[in-house]
Formats: C-alpha cells, sequence, structure tokens
C-alpha cells in the first residue's frame, strides 16, 4: 500500500507568490513552529496529532505565517520526543497517516502557508532497521553505517573518546559483544556514518521523498555535526575540532542542494547551523549550499540593551558577508520560554546554567515579550514564532517528576516539558480545548486568560498584537527594505529604522523615552505614557 503511493507521481506544482515583494519566501518569511504533540489533539488521545493542525489551521491563516516548520512527525520510540526517527518516509500512528500528512500539506497551501519538514541528519534511532540489523551481528555491513569502535583501555571497557554529548552524558555506549558505538546525543540516537555513500543516498532520496510531496523546505537538524575525523582525536584548542564543522560536510550540502534545485517552485534548505566566525558560517551559505541558516545567538541574549544590539550586529555582519537573510529566534521547544527569562533577574539561557525554580515576574515578562515580539519581527530576515509565543505562554515550572521524560532532564537536571506543554485554545480549564481527555503534560490553571478564544477579540492581548504586527509586516513598504540602521536616541534604547519611512524603538532602560519625531504611530507593545515611551515597551513607527 505505501510502496503503491510511492511510486505514484505526485511532484506537485508550487503556486504560492513570495511573500513580500522583493527575493524569495525564504528570505522574509514568518515561520511557525509546530511541535506536533503539543499543537492540538483531534483524535482524543491527550496527544497533539495532524487531525488537531488542520482543525486549526484557521489560527495559523487569521495570525498571518507565512510557513509551518513541523518539529519531527515520524515514526519514533520517542526517547527524544521524535528527534529519534525510526522511519523517514512516515508518520508516527499517534499523529496520524502519511495520507493525512499529505492532505495537511495541500490544505496549508490552499490557505497560503508553506510547510518545511524537520529532518535529523546527524542520527537516527536504535529502533531503525540499520541500526538493529548492525547491533545483531558484529559482522553485518550495516556496522558500517554507524561509528562502531573497540574501547580503550586492556578489557576495551574505556570509552574510544572522552568526548562530551550534547545531552552532557557519556556519547559513547557498550554493546553485548563489546564493542562501542557513537551517540553525540542519547544512546537511542546513534550517530549515522557520513563517509559511507549509502548514508548519502539515503538521505537524498529522503530529500526527494518529501519534496515530491509538496514540502517547500527542509530543517536541517545539527547540521554542522554530521561528519566525524575517523581517527577520532580528542577535543582540545587549537586543534581541528572532530566532530563539528568539518571541511567534508559542504559535499554533503552541495549534493542536497542539486537536488532542492531539481524541483520547481522556490524549495528552500534550512540548517542549523551557528558559528559565529565569519567565514566558517559562510561557507553554508555558498551558492551551491544551504538557503538559509537558523541561529539562537538572540535568544540566548540577556534583555540588555548593549547586548542585543551586539548580538543583532553580529547576526546581521555574519549574514551580509554572504548576502544570506538572518533568522530570528526568541523561543523553541527546547529551551524555556522567553515570557519567563525575561522575568528573572537573569535573562540569559544556557544550557549550562539552569535557572529553572529561580524568581520570575510574570508580569515584567510579559511586558518584555511584547517588545521583544515587535523587534524580532521588525528586524529584516526571516523570523521564526514558537507555537504559543502568540499566545504569551509562560514556562510550566511545576511538572510532577513522574511526568518527566526528557533526556536531558536525568543528565542535566532541566528538563524541557515546561515549554513543551499542551496549548490552550478555548473554556476555563484545562484541557483548553487542546483535547477532550487529560492532555499529555499539565497545563497551569492560569492559563485560562490565555486561551486564544480568549484573546481573540482582545485588542490587547498578546495575540492581537502579533496580528497586527505580522499584518503590518507585509503592509509596511518600510519593512520591505533588505537592511535596518540603527538611530542613537539614548544608551539603554534599541532604535532602527529600516529605510526612511519605518522605525522601531524599544525602550530598554528604566525611566521612559520622548517618543522620536515620526508621521504616525503603528503599533505600540504597550500603553504609552503620553508621548513617551515607558520601560519594556516597543513602538514601530512611520517616519516622516
Ligand atoms: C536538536 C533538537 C532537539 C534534539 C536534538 C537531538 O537540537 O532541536 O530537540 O534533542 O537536536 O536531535
Amino acid at each position: 500500500m505505501k510502496g503503491a503511493r510511492n511510486q505514484r507521481n505526485i511532484r506537485r506544482k508550487q503556486v504560492l507568490v513570495s511573500t513580500t515583494d522583493g527575493g524569495p519566501w525564504w528570505r522574509s518569511a514568518v515561520i511557525y513552529q509546530v511541535y506536533p504533540r503539543s499543537f492540538a489533539d483531534g483524535n482524543g488521545d491527550g496527544v497533539g496529532d495532524i487531525g488537531g493542525i488542520r482543525a486549526h489551521l484557521g489560527h495559523l491563516r487569521d495570525l498571518g505565517v507565512d510557513a509551518i516548520w513541523m518539529s519531527p512527525w515520524y515514526p519514533s520510540p520517542m526517547a527524544d520526543a521524535g528527534y529519534d526517527v525510526a522511519d523517514f518516509r512516515d508518520i508516527d500512528p499517534v499523529f496520524g497517516s502519511l495520507t493525512e500528512a499529505e492532505t495537511l500539506i495541500e490544505e496549508a497551501h490552499a490557505a497560503g502557508i508553506r510547510m518545511i519538514v524537520d529532518i535529523v541528519p546527524n542520527h537516527i534511532s536504535s529502533e531503525h532497521p540499520w541500526f538493529k540489523a548492525a547491533l545483531a551481528d558484529p559482522d553485518a555491513p550495516e556496522r558500517e553505517l554507524f561509528w562502531f569502535r573497540p574501547g580503550r583501555g586492556e578489557n576495551g571497557d574505556e570509552m574510544p573518546t572522552d568526548w562530551r554529548g550534547e545531552f552532557d552524558g557519556t556519547t559513547w555506549t557498550r554493546t553485548a559483544d563489546g564493542q562501542w558505538y557513537l551517540h553525540l546525543f542519547a544512546p537511542e540516537q546513534p550517530d549515522l556514518n557520513w563517509d559511507h555513500p549509502k548514508v548519502r543516498e539515503e538521505f537524498e532520496s529522503i530529500l526527494r521523498f518529501w519534496f515530491d510531496r509538496g514540502v517547500d523546505g527542509i530543517r536541517i537538524d545539527s547540521a554542522a555535526l554530521l561528519l566525524k575525523d575517523p581517527s577520532l582525536p580528542e577535543v582540545m584548542a587549537d586543534t581541528p575540532h572532530p566532530f563539528h564543522d568539518l571541511d567534508g560536510v559542504h559535499d554533503v550540502y552541495r549534493a542536497w542542494r542539486r537536488v532542492s534545485d531539481s524541483y520547481d517552485g522556490d524549495r528552500a534548505l534550512i540548517g542549523e547551523v551557528w558559528m559565529p566566525e565569519v567565514e566558517r558560517f559562510a561557507n553554508y551559505l555558498r551558492p551551491d549550499e544551504l538557503h538559509a541558516a537558523f541561529n539562537f545567538d538572540l535568544l540566548g541574549c540577556a534583555w540588555d540593551p548593549v547586548l542585543m544590539r551586539e548580538s543583532i550586529d553580529r547576526t546581521l555582519h555574519a549574514h551580509a558577508a554572504v548576502g544570506a537573510p538572518a533568522t530570528w529566534v526568541l523561543s523553541n521547544h527546547d529551551v524555556t520560554r522567553h515570557v519567563t527569562r525575561y522575568g528573572r533577574e537573569d535573562t540569559t539561557f544556557s544550557f549550562d546554567n539552569n535557572l529553572d525554580g529561580t524568581p520570575v515576574d510574570l508580569e515584567l515578562g510579559t511586558r518584555r515579550a511584547r517588545a521583544a515580539a515587535l523587534l524580532s519581527l521588525s528586524l529584516p530576515g526571516a523570523t521564526y514564532i514558537y507555537q504559543g509565543d502568540e499566545l504569551g505562554l509562560w514556562e510550566n515550572e511545576a511538572i510532577p517528576e513522574d511526568q518527566r521524560q526528557d533526556p536531558m532532564w536525568a543528565r542535566r537536571g532541566h528538563g524541557r516539558e515546561g515549554c513543551r506543554v499542551p496549548l490552550p485554545w478555548s473554556g476555563d480549564e484545562s484541557p483548553f480545548g487542546f483535547s477532550t481527555v487529560t492532555p499529555w503534560l499539565p497545563q497551569p490553571a492560569d492559563w485560562k486568560g490565555l486561551t486564544a478564544q480568549a484573546q481573540s477579540g482582545d485588542p490587547s492581548s498578546m495575540l492581537s498584537l502579533y496580528r497586527s504586527a505580522i499584518a503590518l509586516r507585509r503592509a509596511e513598504p518600510g519593512l520591505h527594505e533588505p537592511a535596518m540602521a540603527w538611530i542613537d536616541l539614548h544608551p539603554e534604547v534599541l532604535a532602527y529604522c529600516r529605510g526612511a519611512a519605518f522605525a522601531c524603538v524599544v525602550n530598554m532602560s528604566g525611566a521612559s523615552v520622548a517618543l522620536p519625531d515620526h508621521e504616525s504611530l503603528l503599533l505600540a507593545s504597550g500603553p504609552l505614557d503620553g508621548d513617551r515611551i515607558p520601560p519594556d515597551t516597543a513602538v514601530w513607527l512611520r517616519m516622516r
């Protein structure tokens, strides 16, 4: 059945138009990240699914987003919430079926929304048939598709290297026959050997599988990690890194670009790549490689005018050097929601600095998050919204330990569940229209004021702010200008213009500041104080 469907010629012609007058859509799109487990539950099992997404496409259309980035929806044992993929050519039954995914792609296109799927090439699930075959027999040819190595020490019982994993755990696990295999993430996520032609062929075929189904873009998880130095040196300062940003990775993306270029429409490859060294970063965005890169510099940055300005400059500089669009992200499924971050004394984010449980002023955090929305939606480039940002959701820090499943919890003491809580759609109590039964993670009772329904008709709500800002982003010619320039108003105020006709001013100081001379006020993140902008408030201005 599935085979028959695969063979059908379902290459679809892309009919969507560019989002602004200028370049292709991916240069300036507003991209909404759907985390499928937590968006909406269509079949009443307490877990989000494709049926739920289809039922709420109107929310995304009314919000005005240009594209959906779908976090992994493939069959997976969910050891890392779907980033452990067992089959890239199907949909996990908890989310629905491939046929439903195809329908969603069509319906999204009909609503004017593009679709980006998430491909995780660095590793696969330990339940993938390749790894099962590799594990079953030390002589199986599938061993070559992974990094199996003997251990060090007399009995081979020491790991082959001392590399530190992304979850801060070990990076090697020993098998029953005594060999070790590499996993930069959880043990259930064995790293693939990208020196093997079969791995390369397989992923090019997976890209075609999804492009054939009409998807407009591929988000590439951990894109700089694929290649490893086969001599397995330790990580040391002043020597080339053994698994980050190896030169050979560029051949992989050149081949992928040939695949995406063979399709009609503006199909985009968007890599999760970030390194502040401009030259290394720029290599990924050469004309025959990726279209865009996805970075987290602003996300980790404190609510601080000097540091934010530096982060914006660093990001714009790195992208300008290669003519690529910058990308702006405030939150995602891995990090503490920014309403909570901005309401703490320490407003930075880093996996190495766990601030869970430190005091939070949610009112302050919300005020800043509103200002940050106007900042991230008016900088040049593409902007990502993580589901629930538009509702002003905060981190749920009260998740009971027995509901923590994230591999990061055991290893770092910070679980990522708090930002993955099911969305509140309507009603006065959990499940807030997300489901008809108890959701897979608890929703705070206080979210009753934050449901999409409650916010929809309220002009002062976060949802209304996002809708207005996204509509203005389309309508205001100044926001289509490719560049921005700083305006020096005050050392603790971020102010910049896009061309001559548009300015954004974010007051990050502790006192109100005067509105600069302008033609009209387009939007404000909060009430103004006469002609003054209160602290932690942003405005969009049409300039004379
Ligand atoms: C990416 C994902 C994260 C996942 C990791 C391993 O960083 O965003 O959720 O745990 O890759 O695949």
